[in-house]
């Protein structure tokens, strides 16, 4: 069996206890992944080795592949976000954010299917300018959008469309008011769609394309959007498909990818063992996916499916009572 390597990186607050169960499922697969265990954000701080220690900025370069937990990043000065930080590191260009329902949450949608992607470098988390006066009355930021920036993640969307058969893109901007930055990558949009024929593209303004996912999902395929809409909208489709839980992450580069759940650290029940581990669950399978092991992605994701359309062992934001470990447990009695 091929050896494969891939740095693991459990996090801050629920991240321990959902990378302990998505490592479990991922060695129930047996299918030969061996794992490069590495520190970053506060348990690193903690253990006295900064925030980003340089060996697991060095793994991620040398395996260019890691799982990650959630990272923690205090609100307001003095400390920039360590997700930033790695993804502009690695120029981890596209974040790949599907939505996807499964059959027994509490959602109100039952059919959601949908792919969030994200500019994941450049807009108002490019960190350029951001300060606030010393006189404490006036804060700046400035965003960054560049046409090399837009063109690779819109033609990563494109491709990503193609490839999966799937027709329709929506190209989510807010270039009515902001017409230099999401104008830009509106523009872009027009260009590269001209490669893509048989792909129907649908132009929305940021506000009226959140307002109609959650009135009619259905209508959405691939969404691609710059940086901060892609977080916000990202969050909306979480909510669509029965929360944060349930919604995972790769944020992809031509070098590296770092695979991730959409939500954070959740300090709000961190320590409680009451974390639903799909997400870090499906992002695993998304990087089997990455990794050539489509087989074995296809069966965690079909165990997932498996072990909440029985409520088997759900935790609590599924309507169960399933510890984290209880219900990664389940997801292992669901792997064919
Ligand atoms: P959050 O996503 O951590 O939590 C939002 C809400 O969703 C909370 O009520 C939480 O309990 C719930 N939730 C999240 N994941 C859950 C899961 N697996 N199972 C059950 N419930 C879950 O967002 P919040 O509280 O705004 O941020 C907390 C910290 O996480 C912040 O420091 C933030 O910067 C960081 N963060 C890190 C991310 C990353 O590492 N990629 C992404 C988003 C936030
Ligand atoms: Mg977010």
């Amino acid at each position: 069996m091929e050896e494969r390597r891939v740095v693991v990186i459990p996090g801050d607050g629920i991240g321990p206890e959902i990378t302990r169960a998505t490592l479990a499922v991922l060695g129930a697969l047996d299918c030969g992944l061996e794992y490069e265990m590495a520190v970053a954000g506060l348990a690193a701080q903690e253990a006295g080795r900064g925030l980003m220690p340089a060996e697991t900025v060095e793994l991620i370069g040398q395996y260019g592949v890691a799982l990650k937990g959630p990272l923690t990043t205090p609100i307001g000065r003095g400390f920039t976000s360590l997700n930033v930080d790695l993804r502009r590191r690695f120029d981890l260009y596209a974040n790949l954010r599907p939505a996807q329902s499964y059959p027994g949450t509490s959602s109100c949608f039952k059919n959601v299917d949908i792919l969030t992607v994200r500019e994941n470098t450049e807009g108002l988390y490019a960190g350029v300018g951001d300060k606030l006066m010393e006189d404490g009355e006036r804060a700046e930021s400035i965003a960054v959008i560049t046409r090399k920036g837009s063109n690779r993640v819109l033609r990563f969307a494109y491709e990503l469309a193609r490839r999966r058969k799937r027709h329709r893109v929506a190209v989510v901007h807010k270039a009515n008011i902001l017409k230099a930055t999401s104008g830009l990558f509106l523009d872009c949009s027009r260009e590269i769609r001209q490669d893509f024929a048989e792909i129907e593209t649908r132009e929305l303004i940021v506000d009226n394309a959140c307002m109609q996912l959650v009135l009619d999902p259905d209508q959405f395929d691939i969404i691609v959007t710059t940086n901060l809409f892609g977080d916000i909208i990202s969050d909306i489709c979480a909510g669509l498909i029965g929360g944060l839980g349930m919604a995972p992450g790769a944020n992809i580069g031509d070098e590296a990818a770092i695979f991730e759940a959409v939500h954070g650290s959740a300090p709000d029940i961190a320590g409680k063992g009451i974390a639903n581990p799909s997400a870090l669950i499906l992002a695993a399978a998304m990087m089997l996916d990455h990794l050539h092991l489509a087989d074995e992605a296809t069966r965690v994701r079909s165990a997932v499916r498996g072990a909440i359309e029985s409520h088997d062992r759900c935790t609590p934001d599924l309507g169960g009572s399933g510890s984290t470990q209880d219900f990664a447990q389940a997801i292992i009695d669901h792997l064919s």
